[in-house]
């Protein structure tokens, strides 16, 4: 049954926050697109998994050539940050960039690091960019403030969550009323700002864009010099899916065009072979690279076009839909946009507290670049990261483990296979596991291990 729209209420919300006409019809059109769609899933047949015409996959050798001619063209690349979320999967409802990472320095003051580092390697300072909104904007200007080469920043787009059974405007009269409309905002809020036009006014040609928390991913300048040698407009890295990350969105291909497509798109009745690894082989890391001028004419010739996507939320007791859009699929809008396979060495996504654990742990380190990476002294046969399960009860925030932790960083995964921890548990400092450990704590009692302990593997208390 269709659903009547309650336009009058939602213009009405927008109004009230001076949100501009240009992005409040935008955002209407989003919601008669919810009401019109039959079904919000895409079906699995008629898709197929690209070909490596499709995926590049460049050879060492290759990469050595590009990066030759790659060097010049670093003074024509920006980089852009996603800073719009809050770390809600981490529980801990702020901005992840003023968190401790590593070393004591936050995501942010990292990735001003990196831009150092690029430009004590390549000589050139490329222009750092953050795209914040409404819920990270201040914190941010608070940490970037009186830095050497100060980030430029924009704030995206906000539009109101709605209730789901009537798509009436939530009204709860607080922020929690708004969200952003997802990371694939970044095309129309580059546009908005003015700054997409400003770069390519000053020569910019690229944008290499990726989530803030993902501390692997950085500028490497091999990656323009392939796109300029095959004219490749739009670059998607993807990496080898594994069991653990069968749910991330994989690269389709339909009609000899490729598209990203996540497992929220999919009915509940085909998600398994979604998620076959076998079949479907690599995942989206979330880094991109697009062609600055390219992008300026899709935006003004209409083409971009984003699949919508309905994320389900409760928020103060109420259903409500946040209605977003995805980065990476705007690689099907892009005319011989391809995927591009790297290694686990350029995705390091840090999601939930017990992620944010293993980067603080010297597990790993951050190289000379500033980079994250695996620890050198770390075996070969050990997974890049440990596995760290943390139960709800535990761990269910970066705050809570000030209280289940002496000191977190200090506790040493350099030889761990995996963590998991259950119930109440508290960690001394300077504790070191190894192999697999497993802690289990009975309901009503309490783990203590002690300051300087040193954790065979096994099954604790
Ligand atoms: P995710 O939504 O995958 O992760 O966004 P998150 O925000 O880090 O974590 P949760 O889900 O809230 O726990 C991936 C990247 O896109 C940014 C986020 O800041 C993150 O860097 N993002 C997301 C935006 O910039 N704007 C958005 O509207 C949504």
């Amino acid at each position: 049954m269709k659903r009547d729209i309650p336009v009058e209420l939602i213009r009405k919300k927008m109004r009230g926050r001076a949100i501009e006409l240009d992005i409040e019809e935008h955002f209407l059109r989003m919601v008669r697109q919810v009401v019109e769609e039959k079904s919000d899933y895409v079906p699995l047949d008629g898709l197929c998994a690209p070909t490596s015409e499709f995926v590049l996959d460049p050879t060492g050798d290759d990469i050595q050539e590009l990066t030759k001619a790659g060097k010049e063209l670093l003074r024509h690349v920006a980089v852009i940050k996603l800073n719009g979320g809050r770390a809600t999967t981490m529980g801990g409802r702020v901005p992840k960039g003023i968190l401790k990472a590593k070393d004591g320095l936050t995501y942010l003051e990292i990735i001003l690091a990196q831009m150092d580092a690029c430009f004590w390697k390549w000589g050139v300072d490329l222009p750092l960019i953050f795209m914040n909104s409404f819920f990270t904007d201040a914190a941010t200007a608070r940490i970037i403030a009186g830095k050497r080469n100060p980030p430029r920043t924009f704030i995206q787009n906000q539009v109101p969550r709605l209730v789901e059974d009537s798509l009436a405007p939530l009204d709860t009269g607080t922020d929690e009323d708004w969200a952003p409309p997802g990371h694939g905002d970044i095309y129309l809020s580059l546009k908005r700002s003015g700054i997409l036009q400003d770069l390519i006014r000053s020569g910019f040609r690229w944008a290499f864009i990726s989530n803030l928390d993902n501390l692997a991913a950085c500028v490497d300048p091999w990656i323009p010099a392939l796109m300029e040698n095959q004219g490749i407009e739009f670059l998607l890295e993807v990496t080898d899916r594994t069991e653990s990350d069968r749910k991330g969105g994989t690269l389709v291909l339909q009609n000899n065009r490729l598209d990203l497509l996540e497992i929220a798109q999919v009915n509940p009745a085909e998600r398994d072979l979604f998620m076959d690894i076998r079949r479907f082989q690599v995942f989206n890391t979330n880094n991109v690279w697009v062609d600055l001028p390219a992008l300026d004419r899709i935006l003004n010739e209409g083409d971009l076009k984003l699949p919508l996507i309905r994320n389900r939320k409760n928020i103060a007791g109420r259903p409500v839909i946040q209605l977003e859009t995805a980065m990476g699929s705007a690689i099907g809008s892009f005319p011989g946009a391809r995927g591009l396979r790297v290694g686990r060495d350029r995705f390091f996504p840090t999601k939930k507290t017990s992620d944010l654990f293993v980067l603080q742990s010297d597990a790993c380190i951050l190289d000379t670049m500033a980079r994250i990476r695996k620890n050198p002294s770390r075996a070969e046969c050990l997974p890049l990261r440990p596995n760290v399960f943390f139960s709800s009860n535990f761990v269910d925030s970066p705050d809570h483990l000030l209280s289940r932790f002496e000191d977190s960083s200090s506790i040493s995964l350099v030889n761990a296979h995996s963590l998991e921890v259950f119930g109440s548990a508290f960690f001394g400092r300077d504790i070191t596991i190894n192999g697999r450990v497993e802690i289990k704590v009975p309901d009503g009692t309490v783990f203590h291990i002690p300051k300087g302990t040193s954790l065979a593997e096994g099954k604790y208390p």
